[in-house]
C-alpha cells in the first residue's frame, strides 16, 4: 500500500511539472515571430525590437545571424534563433574550422546576453534544386554542434527547418511518410542527429498553401481552425482531428514514427497566413489572417497544453510567420502579405502573441472578405505605379521578346502604340505576355513592376489581352 502510493507520487510529479510549471511548459508554449528581412523599407534593428516586444512575442527567429538585430535583442528576454544561410552549408560540410569561426563571429560575441537558444542549419534545404547541398545538410549540423560543444554553448539546439514537402504522403494522416529519394539518405541522420541531441524537428507549416488547390473539398474554416466547424476521422488510426493544422501536424509524426523515430519533438517554425495577394489567389485577406493567427496562438498557448491528437498534451513551440509585410519578396503577391504590421510598424490587425487576450476582447471590426470563394472574371497585368523606369523598360523589352507577336500593337502605327508612353506599352507587354504563359507557369510580377488588375486597360480600338479565370 504505502509502496504503492510511493510510486503513484514519483509518477506523478515529472508529469505535473512538465504539463503546468510556468518555468518549462508555459514558457516554451508561447509564440515567438519570424522577422524576415526582404523589405527596403523596414525599421532599423532596434524599433523592430520594440514592436516585437509589443507583441508580446516570446522569441524571434531570423533569418541569418545579424549582429545589429542580435545586440538589440540584448538584455531582453526574449529567446533568439538565428540561421546559417544556405549557401555556405555545403562548403561547412567536410570543414570544421569554418563551423568554428562561423560560431566564433555570429554567436560567442552576443552570448549569453542574447538569449540565442536555436541555431538553425538553412531554410528548407530539401525544396532547394541544388541537391548537393541536401546531402551536405546533416554533415554541416553535426559540424555546428561540435563547434557550439566546443564553445560551451551546449544550450543551444541545432535544427534544420524543412517545408511540408519533405513528406511524399500526408493523408490520411497515419499514411504520412517522408519522401522516399531523401528518406534513407538524409531523413533518417536528420532524425538520428535530433534524437541524440535532444533538439527538435522544425517544420514551416501552412493550412493556407493546403486549402488553395482545394478549396472546395477542404472548408475554409477548416483550415483557419475555427472551433467546432467540422471534424475528419482517419480511417485507421480513428484518431478525429477539428483543424487541419492538427492534421498535417500528424502526418508529420507518423512520418517519423514511420522513419523508427516515434518520440522526437516538432517545433513550428513558420505557420501564418497571407493578409494580401494577387486577384487570382484566393481567400488571401485581413480577416482571414487575425482569424487564423489568433486561433493557431490560443491553441499554441492552452493550458494544459491541447497537443495533436496523436500527441495529445504535448506543447507545440511556434514562430508565427511574420513580423512585416516585406516588399522585396519575390513571387505571387500573398509572399509579400505575410506580416503582423506594416513596415511602418503598425498594426495590421489586433494580435496578442502570449495569447492572454481572449478572442472576444479583440474590438475593432475587421474588413469584410471578398475573396474568400474563387476570382472569376478577366484579369490584366499592368505596369505598377511608381515603377523604376529603367528597370521598367528592360521589363518591356523582355517581355517583348518572349512569345508571338506579343508586342505587335504597340509598335508605331499599331492600334496600341498611342498613348505613346513607356508605362503604357509595359502595361500592354505585361498583359500579352501574362495571357500567353500563365497557362505555363508566368507570372504578372517582373520584379515587382507589374501588378494585377480586374479594371480592363483598353482603350478605343485597343483591346489588351487578358486572362480570363
Ligand atoms: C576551411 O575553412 C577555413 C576557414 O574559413 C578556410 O581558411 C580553409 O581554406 C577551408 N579549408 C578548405 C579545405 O576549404
Ligand atoms: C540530383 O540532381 C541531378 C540533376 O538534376 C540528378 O541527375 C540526380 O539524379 C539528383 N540526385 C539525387 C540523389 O536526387
Ligand atoms: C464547441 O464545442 C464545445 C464542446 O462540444 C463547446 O464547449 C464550445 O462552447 C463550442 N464552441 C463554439 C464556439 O461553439
Ligand atoms: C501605415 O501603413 C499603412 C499601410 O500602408 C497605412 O494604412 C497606415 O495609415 C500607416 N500608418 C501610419 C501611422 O503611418
Ligand atoms: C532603377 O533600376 C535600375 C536598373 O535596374 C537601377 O540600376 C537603378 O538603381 C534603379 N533606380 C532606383 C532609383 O531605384
Ligand atoms: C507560338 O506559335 C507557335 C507556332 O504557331 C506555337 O507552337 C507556340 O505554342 C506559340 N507560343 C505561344 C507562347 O503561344
Amino acid at each position: 500500500m504505502v509502496h504503492t502510493q510511493k510510486m503513484g507520487l514519483i509518477w506523478f510529479i515529472p508529469i505535473l511539472y512538465l504539463l503546468f510549471s510556468p518555468s518549462s511548459a508555459e514558457i516554451a508554449a508561447k509564440p515567438g515571430v519570424n522577422y524576415g528581412q526582404l523589405g527596403n523599407n523596414l525599421p532599423h534593428p532596434k524599433k523592430s525590437v520594440e514592436l516585437i516586444k509589443s507583441l508580446k512575442a516570446g522569441r524571434v527567429k531570423i533569418y541569418d545571424a545579424n549582429p545589429k538585430i542580435l545586440k538589440a535583442l540584448a538584455n531582453t528576454n526574449i529567446q533568439v534563433s538565428i540561421m546559417v544561410p544556405n549557401e555556405i552549408i555545403t562548403a561547412m560540410a567536410p570543414n570544421q574550422s569554418l563551423a568554428d569561426e562561423w560560431v566564433r563571429s555570429n554567436v560567442v560575441p552576443f552570448y549569453p546576453k542574447t538569449m540565442i537558444r536555436y541555431l538553425l542549419v538553412g531554410n528548407e534545404i530539401l525544396s532547394q534544386p541544388d541537391n548537393v547541398t541536401w546531402f551536405n545538410l546533416v554533415p554541416a549540423m553535426r559540424r555546428i554542434r561540435k563547434s557550439l560543444v566546443f564553445y560551451k554553448l551546449k544550450k543551444i539546439k541545432v535544427g534544420t527547418p524543412l517545408a511540408m514537402d519533405c513528406l511524399e504522403a500526408s493523408f490520411p494522416p497515419s499514411s504520412g511518410k517522408f519522401r522516399s529519394s531523401v528518406s534513407e539518405s538524409v531523413i533518417k541522420p536528420l532524425l538520428q542527429f535530433i534524437h541524440r541531441t535532444k533538439s527538435f524537428f522544425f517544420i514551416d507549416v501552412y493550412t493556407y498553401f493546403a486549402w488553395v488547390p482545394d478549396p472546395v473539398n477542404i472548408k475554409l474554416d477548416y483550415a483557419l481552425l475555427q472551433p467546432n466547424v467540422s471534424t475528419y476521422t482517419d480511417p485507421v488510426t480513428g484518431l478525429m482531428y477539428t483543424n487541419l493544422l492538427e492534421q498535417m501536424l500528424d502526418a508529420l509524426y507518423f512520418a517519423m514514427k514511420d522513419a523508427g523515430y516515434p518520440d522526437i519533438r516538432l517545433f513550428i517554425a513558420e505557420t501564418g497566413w497571407p493578409n494580401g495577394g494577387d486577384i487570382d489567389q484566393i481567400g488571401a485577406n485581413i480577416y482571414n489572417a487575425a482569424i487564423y493567427n489568433r486561433n493557431v496562438i490560443k491553441r499554441f498557448t492552452e493550458k494544459p497544453p491541447r497537443g495533436t491528437p496523436l500527441k495529445p498534451f504535448v506543447v507545440l513551440p511556434s514562430f508565427i510567420f511574420a513580423l512585416y509585410n516585406e516588399n522585396q519578396k519575390t513571387g505571387a503577391g500573398t509572399e509579400r502579405h505575410f506580416g503582423l504590421l506594416y513596415p511602418n510598424g503598425t498594426n495590421i490587425y489586433e494580435i496578442d502573441l502570449s495569447g492572454k487576450t481572449a478572442l472576444s476582447e479583440f474590438k475593432k471590426p475587421l474588413p469584410v472578405p471578398t475573396n474568400n470563394e474563387p476570382f472569376k472574371g478577366k484579369i490584366w497585368c499592368v505596369a505598377a505605379r511608381g515603377a523604376n523606369t529603367t528597370a521598367l523598360a528592360g521589363a518591356l523589352s523582355f517581355a517583348c521578346g518572349q512569345g508571338n507577336s506579343t508586342c505587335d500593337p504597340i509598335q508605331r502605327g499599331g492600334k496600341c502604340f498611342k498613348p505613346d508612353s513607356l508605362t503604357w506599352h509595359a502595361s500592354y507587354a505585361f498583359s500579352s505576355y501574362w495571357a500567353q504563359f500563365k497557362k505555363s507557369g508566368g507570372s504578372c510580377y517582373f520584379n515587382g513592376l507589374a501588378t494585377q488588375t480586374a479594371k480592363n486597360p483598353s482603350f478605343g480600338s485597343c483591346k489588351f489581352p487578358s486572362v480570363t479565370l
